[in-house]
């Protein structure tokens, strides 16, 4: 059923005849799709002292944050967690207060803990993304104001470049502050977030300050080193406010209101660099505010039927549809509002990342339903040619949930805070499965071969370890390889695999396995088919193809193809005969007949059913054996980028030319 008036589309779906199945086949986001979970410093790590903890005890559930999930003394076993839910990103929030406990006292040992925290996402093949503001402020500058006093914004940025400092030569995505106008509502309409006020006028001025602490702090981290090539952006609740009845002109006067302070205000200074606090008359331009955000990051949970006597407080239950089911939280579950924000934040014309979406549920009786239509609405969007990058569930698992204590569980993972002991919730296992079907395969490069023609050295030496443009050419295999998306990779090493020892990327994970004896390229896969996923990128180790990953992976999944093949047809020798999309012919050596009109450049998306099927023990060529017999059933890429190869010393020596001209 769609309600479609002036205030827009409010569209509720028969949600019982909706298909989902393109979310478990992996063919309702793009390959490069970020998958995400998302946490906050205060909601997980326990022991912490700032504005918060000393609000707990007068505040609405009057539950103390206390040990929270004990994080910060389990940062490995949650790694696992997350790594666990196959997702590629992970969001999080630095506490301030424990950074600088006193107005310019720093603890190492705290920066040190972020900092690990980031090496172990990398080298788990998660990137992390940084939030800076999360609701939370260190005591001393709390009672300085906080975001009360302009003169208070220093303090917070130089907080902000001092982490950036540390941490961006790793970390690539940054939220400046997250939800402003939950911070200002919350803690200056309503009182539920410290410090608890009800005062219209400074939730104005908080409201200008939040704004005017986002623009500098991206206009500062823009100008660092690493900046330009960081993504930073605000993170915006987008809360949508329909009328209860909708022909009646004050419950849709009140929605608008609503709708104006909390949303379009806010949307409304980033795209014109003015901006109007809620419940202000004049909007105030803001230094740097307009265009101050690579992305937008939308948090999204419900929407608000407005009338004029709205409940202020959360004890009263929301109004909703006759239809709609309630969440823990009291609000309902309505999907079709996250298409609403989708089309709303659209307007800034900067790419779009689902920051936050999930929902209290202890029971798990809703949250699967729940994951499923706001991910099928997400790629819905997308379909539709919105740029939405990703996706980060809240939350990873059940934590302090502000001024509700510990009564709302918003968890992928159960949490007993008696034992600390984490269970995966159905949905959990849901969204891992998702995830799964649709993140970049894993990766498989064929390391083994010697630099036999390439001179004294390295006769012994597997080809991609040569160093080329300042370090082994397998480091810049994977360097493309990250930048693909991909996060983890099996070397197959050949016989001379000790010489890998020691050797990793700081963020793509890495699996060797050695071969016994030289089993050729065949061999090498079938030895180590125990480590490979049901799909996997296979790659040569000793060849540079930069090509772009998703459109090859893309189309392997469209044609539910068993092996993809990309195929150059700007090569100077031409090894194969393709048509209507699909090898017809392929030999290896000798004279190509006239008919062949491509090359195989390399990067093929091979599915294990494939190695199975071929697979026997010794010594065997993959190309010679499966190429030939499997022609017809293998599905061609064209994609005529350059490939690099350093089998001889003159290519090797332009591959280092090229490596030295993209450097510069
Ligand atoms: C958001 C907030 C999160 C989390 C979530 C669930 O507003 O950013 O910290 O509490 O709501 O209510």
């Amino acid at each position: 059923m769609t309600v479609s008036d002036s205030m827009g589309v409010e569209e509720h779906r028969n949600w019982d005849d909706v298909d989902y199945s393109a979310l478990l086949s992996g063919k309702a986001f793009p390959p490069t799709f970020m998958w995400g979970v998302a946490t906050a410093s205060h909601q997980i790590e326990g022991g912490n002292s700032n504005n918060w903890t000393r609000f707990e005890p007068t505040s609405k559930s009057g539950q103390e944050s206390g040990d929270a999930c004990d994080h910060w003394n389990r940062k490995e076993q949650d790694l696992e967690l997350i790594q666990d839910l196959n997702v590629t990103h992970y969001r999080f929030s630095l506490e301030w207060s424990r950074i600088e406990p006193e107005m310019g006292t720093w603890d190492q040992d705290a920066i040190d803990w972020y900092s690990d925290l980031v090496d172990q996402l990398l080298t788990r093949g998660i990137q992390p993304m940084v939030t800076l503001h999360h609701f939370t402020n260190p005591l001393w500058w709390e009672d300085l104001g906080a975001f009360e006093e302009e003169s208070n914004i220093f303090y917070w940025i130089r907080f902000c470049s001092k982490m950036f400092e540390v941490l961006s030569d790793r970390v690539e995505w940054w939220c400046t502050i997250n939800e402003p106008a939950v911070y200002a509502s919350m803690g200056y309409v309503l009182g539920e977030f410290p410090p608890g006020e009800r005062s219209f006028k400074k939730t104005r001025k908080v409201s200008l300050n939040l704004m005017r602490a986002h623009a500098r702090c991206y206009r500062t981290l823009k100008s660092m080193e690493n900046g330009p090539i960081r993504k930073i952006g605000l993170v915006k609740n987008i809360n949508i406010f329909d009328p209860y009845r909708r022909w009646n002109p004050l419950h849709r006067f009140q929605a608008n209101v609503l709708d104006g302070m909390f949303n379009r205000c806010w949307i409304n200074g980033l795209k014109t660099g003015r901006f109007k606090p809620p419940s202000a008359f004049r909007s105030i331009p803001i230094d740097g505010l307009k265009g101050s955000s690579d992305f937008i990051g939308v948090n999204y949970y419900t929407h608000l039927l407005a009338t004029p006597f709205m409940p202020t407080k959360v004890e009263i239950d929301p109004l909703i549809r006759p239809w709609e089911e309630r969440t823990d939280f009291r609000y309902p579950m309505y999907a079709e509002g996250l298409k609403r924000a989708f089309d709303m934040v659209a307007q800034l014309n900067i790419p779009i990342i689902v920051t936050e979406n999930g929902v209290a549920d202890d029971d798990d009786d809703m949250r699967p339903e729940h994951v499923r239509r706001h991910l099928q609405i997400t790629a819905e969007a997308i379909q539709n040619g919105h740029n939405i990058l990703g996706f980060y569930h809240w939350s990873l698992m059940d934590n302090f949930e502000w001024a509700e204590g510990y009564d709302q569980c918003f968890g992928l993972y159960h949490v007993d805070f008696e034992t600390q002991k984490r269970t995966l919730r159905e949905s959990g296992h849901l969204y891992a499965r998702i995830a799964k079907s649709h993140r970049m395969p894993q990766v498989v490069i064929l390391a083994g071969g010697l630099g036999t023609r390439l001179g004294e050295k390295t006769q012994h030496l597997p080809k991609s370890l040569v160093e080329v443009g300042g370090q082994p050419i397998l480091a810049h295999i994977l360097d493309w390889v990250k930048s693909q998306g991909c996060n983890r990779a099996l070397v197959l090493t050949g016989h001379h695999g000790e010489q890998f020892d020691g050797f990793h990327h700081p963020s793509v994970e890495l699996t060797f396995v050695k071969e016994p004896e030289q089993m050729g390229t065949g061999g090498a896969l079938w030895n180590a088919r125990e480590h490979l996923e049901d799909d996997f990128i296979l790659l040569w180790g000793d060849d540079y193809h930069p090509i772009d990953y998703g459109p090859l992976v893309h189309h392997h999944r469209e044609t539910s193809s068993r092996l993809t093949m990309t195929v150059t047809t700007d090569h100077d020798e031409m090894n194969l005969h393709y048509e209507n999309g699909r090898l017809v012919d392929y030999a290896k050596d000798g004279d190509a007949p006239r008919e062949f009109n491509g090359y195989e450049a390399g990067t093929s998306v091979v599915s294990k059913s494939v190695v199975m099927e071929f697979g026997k023990d010794g010594n065997w060529s993959w190309e010679k054996t499966v190429y030939p017999s499997f022609s017809n059933e293998i599905h061609i890429h064209i994609d005529s980028t350059k490939f690099w190869d350093m089998g001889t010393p003159e290519r090797l020596e332009k591959l280092e030319q090229f490596f030295n001209e993209s450097r510069t």
